[in-house]
């Protein structure tokens, strides 16, 4: 794709699919940049007459220790940049609660939430630079499931630009696992820009391996990665990755 907002409008008509044909769909929802030009998108096409309103969705993610109401918890995030916009029922939005008094419970509940609705249809993602999908860092357990994690040091930089101070960054979070999102039916990842090139060729082209976490979507059956040409740029075999979009299409049944 060639920026950030074709790789939104494509994902939102990845997204608006599933939901066309399962109006009740579960969707894994991400936090961060990445998937924002999605959500414009997918408030496009709700604005021209898509049905969410009966969509569920989960969060991948949590901080420990920040009020709901924080502007920067994945609460209030997910409320702003999900839910207000596209228009979803609040009560069949779900998010870790990092702020149980048993967090170890609540990631165990949260689990059986997921399993009540029915599992993820649709389970879109972003990426870190250092390859973490939802907040599984490097050597997270490729069969993990929703569990509080310590977030990396160049994960909490990385965040800083939305805190008063590096410090104010949670340490903890709890996150889905990657074995939790590996059971979703359909993976979605997006990615933009060239501080994500490394990350993608080595989950892309690089071996299964948790020291690149979202390597794990190689085991995935129905994985699609949505990049922009910048996040593209270490990959070895763009032009064959080009050339398959090209093709596809005119397979020719019994030629
Ligand atoms: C965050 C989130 C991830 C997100 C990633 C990349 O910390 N927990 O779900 O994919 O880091 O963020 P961004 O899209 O802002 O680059």
């Amino acid at each position: 794709m060639a920026g950030p907002v074709e790789v939104g409008a494509f994902a939102a008509g990845r997204i608006a699919e599933v939901v066309s044909a399962k109006p009740e769909a579960v969707l894994g929802v991400a936090t961060g940049s990445s998937p924002l030009e999605t959500y414009r998108a997918l408030a496009a096409r709700r604005d021209a007459g898509l049905d969410l309103t009966r969509v569920s969705a989960f969060a991948l993610d949590e901080y420990v220790g920040i009020a709901h109401d924080h502007p920067e918890s994945y609460h209030a995030v997910v409320h702003r940049e999900v839910v207000e916009p596209l228009g979803l029922d609040a009560s069949r939005v779900r998010v870790p609660d990092g702020l149980a008094d048993d967090l170890d419970a609540a990631c165990e509940d949260y689990e059986a939430q997921i399993a009540a609705a029915g599992g993820v249809d649709l389970q879109l993602l972003g990426i870190g630079a250092n390859g973490h999908i939802g907040f599984n860092e490097p050597t997270s357990s490729l069969s993990s499931r929703t569990r509080v994690k310590t977030l990396a040091p160049r994960t909490r930089e990385d965040n800083a630009r939305f805190f008063d101070s590096p410090d104010d960054v949670p340490m903890h979070c709890l996150t889905q696992g990657l074995g939790t999102i590996l059971d979703a039916r359909r993976a979605l990842l997006v990615a933009q820009g060239a501080s994500k090139a490394a990350a993608v060729a080595a989950i892309v082209e690089g071996p299964v391996s948790s020291m690149w976490p979202g390597s794990v979507l190689q085991l995935h059956r129905h994985a699609t990665l949505v990049i922009d040409e910048a996040a593209a740029s270490e990959l070895r075999l763009a032009e064959y990755y080009r050339y398959t979009v090209e093709h596809r299409g005119t397979v020719q049944p019994g030629a």
